[in-house]
């Protein structure tokens, strides 16, 4: 089979490699789209994402496809099905598993980021992280359930009422997604704010944002319950708790360089009795994520800029591609 493989920190070849075969536990996917983020990007040039990649590696951790086997022991899926894949694999065992927070698991592993991943025509998962994909969502779309329950969870770590105001920061497929979620969950009013107009316009139609903001213009209110930071620099994070009014709750979702550090006011955090609060990767919201897509409360059709073949890949993770959004590679 063909397959996409990260050789050394930012080198990639396509090669010839074996099909793999799936153990009890495993099933093996036929891949149909894989999606590419900026964890990607970070994996290419050397640095970590949810884990650290060791080349050689195949990349790929926003999946869909069909089943094409599966293991002795597999049970809710079988061949043939249409099904999206949940990287991440805890290892039920540790402090954090034990706890009922396997995203802080001591032994993450995940497919496209410790074991292969999508960038090949086939790939194998434990069948615990394999969902089946509703025939209304197009595989297309079903490479993002992935990125979508990243948010998903995010939202869900967040006290959410229907009063409340709420920001996103970071005109990205991430704060995209962000706007409909929080819609999706209630909240009744998303602003949004960005650098690029056509994206703060496009969400605008879209999906009944309020007010737009491009913060190289713009300064931000400070009356917002809720702030998505959904960028990660040092400068977006300030802006996000600066937004805040009383009681507000900040979600820093975007992945900040691990040196980075940003300012805050301590007083501020007393006074208005803030809430900052990180996100990390996506237990247990796969299944919300297909309904939200299957519903049509997000959409993320209009998003998707850009659709790669497999040696197509490279470009986009040098840079070297202008105006990429949301990058999905079709692979079979
Ligand atoms: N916490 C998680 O589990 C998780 C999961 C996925 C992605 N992320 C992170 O979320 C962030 C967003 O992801 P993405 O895929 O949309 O990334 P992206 O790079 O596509 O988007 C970031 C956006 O921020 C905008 N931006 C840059 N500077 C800005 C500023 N000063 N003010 C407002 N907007 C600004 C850029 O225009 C860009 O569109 C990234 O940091 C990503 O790593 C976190
Ligand atoms: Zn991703
Ligand atoms: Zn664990």
């Amino acid at each position: 089979m063909k397959g996409l493989v990260l050789t050394a920190v930012k080198k990639m070849e396509i090669q010839d490699l074996p099909k793999p075969s799936v153990l009890p536990n495993e099933v093996l996917v036929q891949t149909k789209y894989a999606g590419i983020c900026g964890t990607d990007h970070a994996l290419y040039n050397g640095l970590p994402g949810s884990a650290k990649a060791v080349p050689p590696i195949v990349l790929g951790h926003e999946n869909s496809g069909v089943v094409a086997a599966v293991g002795a022991n597999v049970t809710n899926v079988k061949v043939g099905d249409r099904v999206t894949v949940d990287p991440n694999i805890y290892c039920g065992q540790c402090y954090y598993c034990r706890t009922g927070r396997p995203e802080l698991c001591d032994h993450l592993s995940a497919v496209g980021v410790t074991r292969n991943g999508g960038l090949a025509e086939y790939f194998t998962a434990p069948a615990s992280v394999v969902y089946e994909l509703p025939d209304s969502i197009s595989f297309k779309a079903g490479a993002t359930i992935e990125p979508i329950s990243c948010a998903v969870h995010g939202v869900q770590l967040l006290h959410l009422t229907p009063y409340a105001k709420a920001l996103v920061i970071g005109d990205g497929f991430m704060g995209q997604l962000f706007v409909q979620i929080l819609q999706a969950y209630g909240v009744h009013q998303v602003d949004f704010a960005g650098i690029i107009d056509d994206k703060l316009a496009l969400n605008k139609k879209l999906f009944n944002v309020k007010n737009t903001y491009n913060t190289t213009r713009d300064t931000l209110p400070s009356d917002y319950d809720i702030v998505v930071e959904a960028v990660g620099k040092p400068e977006t994070q300030e802006q996000a708790v600066n937004a805040t009014r009383k009681g507000a709750q900040v979600l820093m979702f975007g992945v900040g360089h691990p040196d980075a550090h940003f300012q805050m006011n301590t007083y501020e955090i007393y006074q208005k009795q803030l809430t900052i609060q990180g996100s990390f990767i996506n237990p247990h919201a796969f299944e919300d994520s297909i309904a939200l897509l299957a519903s049509g409360k997000v959409n993320v059709d209009p998003l998707i800029s850009h659709e790669l073949e497999l040696n197509q890949v490279e470009p986009v993770l040098q840079g070297k591609v202008a105006g990429v959004s949301k990058a999905v590679v079709k692979v079979g």
